[in-house]
């Protein structure tokens, strides 16, 4: 069976998304373990909830973050490492060891839209103040560079007139949750 480990911030729906492909048998994987870097996260509820193992680190030093990451890496050794709104960067050398292997899930259509400052609602905020007629998510490799890696694929949707930057988020945010299983049982496959 093929091993995921799943990196999260924040509320983890993401996660739950993963979470419930392979319970509903539509990814056919296990989920290692979550990594989160904040004490009490939704992910970690979901993981908790879930009987998934996960760990908190918080090292503030990004060498001894990274090591950290490491360690638990090599004891869980997956064959996908999943970035669902992972907030801190990943460190070259982990890209480095785990090359093809980690993806990102970012709320809109990359190239445009991503890199240093496009994070939660500022990005939703960019797209409208633009004018788009449209937006959407992309599942992408991760690179040594912030939202730069090799896209895999991208979900659209459209943008409506009346639309602010959030409920243009929650509409994102639902197409992320049909995008990510899509791409997670394609790679595996491929
Ligand atoms: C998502 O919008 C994802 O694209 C971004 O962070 C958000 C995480 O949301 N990278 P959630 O924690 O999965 O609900």
């Amino acid at each position: 069976m093929k091993k995921l480990v799943v990196f999260a911030s924040g509320s983890g729906s993401n996660f739950q998304a993963i979470i419930d492909g392979i319970e509903k048998k539509e990814i056919n994987a296990q989920i290692s373990g979550l990594i989160t870097d904040r004490q009490e996260s939704g992910a970690a509820a979901r993981a908790k909830k879930h009987q998934i193992p996960f760990v908190e680190i918080q090292e503030k030093n990004p060498d001894q973050f990274s090591n950290k990451i490491i360690e638990q890496l090599n004891d869980w050794n997956p064959d996908l490492i999943i970035l669902a709104g992972f907030l801190r960067k990943v460190s070259d050398s982990i890209v480095h060891r785990y090359q093809n292997m980690i993806i990102n899930i970012h709320p809109s259509l990359l190239p445009k839209y991503g890199g240093k400052g496009f994070h939660g609602l500022n990005v939703h905020k960019a797209v409208i103040d633009a004018g788009d007629l449209e937006s959407g998510c992309t599942v992408h490799f991760v690179n040594e560079e912030y939202d730069r890696g090799e896209i895999i694929m991208q979900k659209r949707v459209d943008v409506r007139e009346n639309d602010t930057p959030t409920t243009l988020a929650a509409r994102v945010l639902k197409a992320e949750h049909k995008l990510l299983p899509t791409v997670i049982n394609k790679l595996l496959k491929d």
